[in-house]
């Protein structure tokens, strides 16, 4: 049994991932493709529909043109799932490949959980990119081209455009991917929600209605392009924290942000309140709470992060996606080892190479997943011994700060609290 779970849970995220789901992350059951068009008419295709696809259409015909924000669709794919061909009746081409995907699209034109077809191909989970007239395939210009970028299998250096959203200049010569450095910050600093404005200062979102929007569809991960400041800023962190002697820096190849429901959010920031008026943080010059950004290594079954793969399998077993889910929970600490050098807590560090020997693929993947989480430290009590019988901060304290030395190579930073902590980013890197 233990063998075959992780082959049919790899099975399982398989499936899910073929089915781009709406962004809440609820799994609808798949629709019935056509077993064989020829001899399944498509007698039944809801009347009132477009009743053709568009004249240059052949059947079947999968093939994208490549153009970044210039295409309509993937032309011969449905419109709905946008993932099997349009269906073919001998005569002409249906906008669907099946009736389940033409019902499911006219009974959820007017849903406002949007169906898969309403976000972008690529990244699936922002909204396509509606510029006023027609709706584009893409969220942005960044997943446009990163998704021309894998199709072509080799990187285009040569961009016609610059990145910045809405201009249509050519880039600055020289292999720039932006006009002026203004349209650099901005593309660099984007809202990762609807990449289209500036984000505002200390939040990855424009304004509060993309928060708000983000924070609805939560939990959920968002891609972070390439190139975004805040790629650059985890990046940074995972590479700078990076200790063990010996050992290269893997490179990072992909960076999600772990979007956390309200009320989730709401715990956290009552109990970050709470120990930043007892120890008056901010007054010294450190964030409130004192809090920083640790790492936590774990277990992840599925293939949640590898590329395009964003819908949570919802294995109990899959501490990645569980965590991601609804955070940590320390009732269940222990189920692995029983056991804590600071007794029953929840653990962290800041070297991203301790917490990489915490995270095991029970997938076949190229990459490893680690989260970057916040983390509330409060007052923190520093330690050199292990202390394996505690199951809250000393007195005083609000967690423990396992020093470097003693009986420990590298150090832990431990809460005794869910409250103290909410994982922030999904970050892969090379295995
Ligand atoms: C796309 O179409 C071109 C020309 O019709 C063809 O040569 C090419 O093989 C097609 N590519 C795919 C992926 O179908
Ligand atoms: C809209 O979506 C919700 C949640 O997925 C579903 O319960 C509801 O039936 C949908 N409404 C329509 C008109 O499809
Ligand atoms: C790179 O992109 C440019 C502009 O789209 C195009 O003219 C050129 O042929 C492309 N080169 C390759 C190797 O695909
Ligand atoms: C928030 O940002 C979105 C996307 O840029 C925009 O469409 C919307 O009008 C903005 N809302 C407010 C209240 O500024
Ligand atoms: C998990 O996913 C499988 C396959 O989609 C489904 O059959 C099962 O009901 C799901 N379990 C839960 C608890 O949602
Ligand atoms: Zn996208
Ligand atoms: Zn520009
Ligand atoms: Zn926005
Ligand atoms: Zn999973």
């Amino acid at each position: 049994m233990a063998s075959a779970l992780p082959l049919a849970l790899s099975l399982l995220g398989t499936f899910a991932s073929a089915y781009p789901l709406t962004s809440g992350g609820t799994q609808k059951s798949a629709p019935q493709p056509y077993i064989a068009p020829s001899t399944q008419p498509p007698a039944s295709i809801p009347g009132g529909l477009p009743a053709t696809a568009p004249s240059s259409q052949s059947s079947g015909n999968v093939n994208s043109t490549s153009g970044a924000l210039t295409t309509t669709g993937a032309k011969g794919l449905c419109d709905s799932c946008q993932l099997r061909p349009k269906h073919f009746d001998g005569t002409k081409t249906h906008p669907y490949c099946s009736k389940t995907c033409a019902t499911k699209k006219t009974n959820g034109a007017s849903n406002s959980s949007g169906s898969a077809s309403s976000n972008c191909i690529f990244c699936h989970n922002r909204p396509k990119y509606f510029d006023g007239s027609k709706s584009h395939d893409y969220c942005s210009k960044a997943c446009a081209k990163t998704a021309n970028t894998h199709k072509k299998g080799t990187l285009n250096n040569s961009i016609a455009v610059c990145q910045a959203p809405g201009c249509t200049n050519p880039p600055h010569s020289g292999g720039h991917e932006y006009c002026s450095i203004a349209h650099k910050n901005l593309g660099e600093n984007l809202c990762i929600m609807c990449m289209q404005a500036p984000k505002m200062a200390h939040s990855h979102f424009c304004n509060q209605t993309c928060a708000d929007d983000a924070e609805s569809k939560g939990p959920m991960i968002i891609e972070v392009p390439y190139g975004h400041s805040t790629f650059k800023s985890v990046a940074d962190q995972f590479k700078s924290s990076w200790r063990h002697v010996g050992s290269t820096c893997p490179t990072v190849k992909q960076v999600y942000k772990i979007v956390t429901p309200k009320t989730q959010l709401a715990s956290y920031n009552a109990y970050k309140a709470a120990v930043e008026s007892r120890g008056q943080f901010v007054a010294s010059g450190r964030s409130e709470g004192n809090e920083n950004r640790r790492w936590h290594g774990t277990r992840r079954v599925c293939n949640l992060g590898d590329k395009g793969q964003t819908q949570f399998c919802n294995s109990t077993t899959c501490s990645l996606c569980c965590i991601i889910r609804t955070s940590y929970d320390i009732t269940l600490w222990g189920k692995k080892t029983g056991w804590g050098r600071f007794g029953k807590g929840i653990y962290t560090s800041s070297t991203s190479s301790k917490s990489n020997d915490y995270s095991h693929n029970d997938c076949k993947s190229n990459l490893k997943a680690i989260l970057l989480n916040k983390v509330v430290v409060g007052k923190g009590c520093k330690m050199l011994q292990d202390h394996t019988t505690l199951t809250t901060p000393p007195s005083g304290f609000d967690s423990v700060l396992a020093e470097k030395g003693g009986s420990l190579n590298y150090d832990e930073l431990v809460v005794y609290n869910n409250d103290a902590i909410r994982p922030s980013f999904l970050v892969m890197y090379e295995a």
